[in-house]
């Protein structure tokens, strides 16, 4: 299966695609955690993509474009994958559309996490990630059962450096301007699914497996 999960930030597209590849070990394209990645190993690719991250702003579609390309084309893309936080653009979206016809592959299904701004802004604030495996928690709503201390491995938990309340508001603008050309755009391709994305996680990730059981 080849899946997009759109959502504006904090939206849960982390906290679900772990759950979907897990189930269906698909690879788990993030173009965030790339990016992440690069900024860590200070290549040349993070250096580029630090000054945008840190004010919340998008990185250059040519920078990430040129990423997605590469990484689709790998081997363990062949039996389906999952891309998370691309396309952000509608010229993000068309040039997907010129690597997937590239590579000869299609879209199964875009599927939109929709949650509203107020709740963002707090889902994002209280974020915390684990530091060795990169599971998700929250500090109020999906709490770790010890403080700081990750269920899965017993990693470290750390906060992401974007996640203050001034990047966030700036996060949230930027992607707020380009959601609804982006949504027209999957619309009219016929394969956008919006999934309410208020509801517990794992009411939310039944809904969205409500759709990926059908390509089984
Ligand atoms: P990226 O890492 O993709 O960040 P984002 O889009 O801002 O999304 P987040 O990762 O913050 O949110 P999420 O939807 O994954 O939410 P999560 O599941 O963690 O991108 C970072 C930056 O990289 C961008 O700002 C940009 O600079 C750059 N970038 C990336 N892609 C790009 C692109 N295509 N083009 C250009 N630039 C790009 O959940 C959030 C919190 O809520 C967690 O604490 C979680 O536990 C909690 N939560 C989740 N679901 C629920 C629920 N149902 N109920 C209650 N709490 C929940
Ligand atoms: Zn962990």
């Amino acid at each position: 299966m080849n899946l997009i999960l759109m959502g504006l930030p904090g939206a849960g597209k982390g906290t679900q695609a772990e759950k979907i590849v897990e189930k269906y070990n698909i690879p788990h394209i993030s173009t965030g955690d790339m990016f992440r990645q690069a900024v860590k190993d200070e290549t040349e690719l993070g250096l580029k993509a630090k000054s945008f991250m840190d004010k919340g702003e998008l990185v250059p579609d040519d920078v990430t474009i040129g990423i997605v390309r590469e990484r689709l084309s790998k081997d363990d893309c062949s039996n389906g994958f999952l891309l998370d936080g691309f396309p952000r653009t509608v010229h993000q979206a068309e040039s997907l559309e010129q690597i997937l016809t590239d590579l000869n592959k299609k879209i199964d299904y875009c599927i939109n996490i929709q949650v509203d701004k107020e709740i963002l802004m707090k889902r994002l604030t209280g974020r915390r990630i684990c530091k060795s495996c990169g599971a998700t928690y929250h500090l109020v709503f999906n709490p770790p059962a010890q403080d700081n201390m990750c269920d899965k491995c017993g990693g470290e938990l750390y906060q992401r450096a974007d996640d203050n309340a001034e990047t966030v508001e700036n996060r949230l603008e930027v992607n707020i301007k380009q959601q609804q050309p982006l949504l027209d755009f999957y619309q009219g391709k016929g394969y956008l699914v919006t999934i309410d994305g208020d509801q517990p996680i794992d009411q939310v990730f039944d809904n969205i497996d409500a759709y990926l059981r059908k390509l089984k």
